[in-house]
């Protein structure tokens, strides 16, 4: 099998963590450093992709599902040549199509899917089951959490959910908001704790991203902050993670993996 692009799913156990923006500025950081980046909108919350990215697509997922348009005319370019798939309403309904559309849309998906290197999913928050379905589907996952101890028992919700599923994934952590280097360490080890103790299970610490200002900035601005301020703290933690992503890196699966595995689910219930 030749492979294809890594798919991770970014996922957080609420909104607000900075899930969405890290999804973005971590593909235009990789995109820069010469991948094909394709990112797709699956977070029904406030600053989506498109707001983030200053985008006003014309069309979504949700054309695709329903009114028969090729995913090829919804895909929309953001900086540095990303490819964006806006989700709208779309993106959580993929289940609830006939399985006829769902086959068209796997095909098409497949065939856009060939030149890539990097799908992203900014999966939405939270444990609902096409969240999960999403992150099951995908080769990596990774959670955006903050230090916030309500943070912490959200991610813990989150992963339980994750492994209860038997997806045996590789789950990595992005500590987002951190106010210094230790922050972020004392996370993930209190996080572990908790995840050896109940679920004898432990996830990767891939990298911090510090509480900046000019985050807040760039998302009114709506510009990615990798873009508009790549000096900031912030802009330089996640090169640093995109660098680190890419030294890990692994043959993906690409869409067809992502639906086999989806598929394999479903026909396991
Ligand atoms: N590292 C950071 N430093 C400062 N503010 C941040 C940071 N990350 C996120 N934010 C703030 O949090 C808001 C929500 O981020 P967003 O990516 O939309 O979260 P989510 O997708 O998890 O709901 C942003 O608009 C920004 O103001
Ligand atoms: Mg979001």
């Amino acid at each position: 099998m030749s492979g294809g692009a890594r798919t991770i799913s970014f996922l957080s156990g609420k909104g607000g963590t900075g899930k969405t923006n890290v999804c973005v500025n971590l593909g235009v950081a990789i995109q820069r450093l010469g991948k094909k980046v394709l990112i797709i909108d699956g977070d029904l919350g406030l600053a989506n992709v498109e707001v983030i990215l200053g985008l006003m697509p014309r069309y979504t997922l949700y054309d695709v599902l329903y009114r028969d348009m090729e995913i090829r005319s919804v895909v929309t370019y953001g900086p540095e040549g990303v490819l964006i798939v806006p989700g709208g309403s779309g993106a959580l309904e993929l289940s609830k199509i006939d399985t006829d559309r769902q086959k068209i849309l796997m095909e098409q998906l497949i065939d856009l899917g060939d030149n890539l290197d990097y799908i992203f999913i900014d999966g939405g928050a939270g444990i609902h089951q096409d969240v999960l379905t999403f992150a099951l589907g995908s080769d990596e996952i990774i959670i955006v959490m903050t230090p916030e101890p309500t943070s912490l028992a959200d991610a813990y919700t989150l992963i339980k959910a994750v492994t209860l599923s038997n997806a045996q994934k590789e789950i990595k952590i992005i500590v987002n908001r951190v106010k210094s280097s230790i922050e972020g360490e004392e996370t993930v080890d209190r996080l572990n704790i908790l995840l050896e103790r109940f679920l004898r299970f432990s996830v990767t610490h891939l990298g911090d991203i510090p509480d900046d200002i000019w985050v807040e900035r760039a998302v009114k601005e709506q510009l990615p902050f990798v873009i508009r301020y790549p000096f900031s703290k912030a802009s330089r933690a996640v090169n640093e993670i995109a660098l680190k992503l890419l030294a890990l890196e692994k043959k993906g699966t690409g869409f067809r993996g992502f639906f086999r595995n989806i598929l394999e689910r479903i026909s396991i219930k």
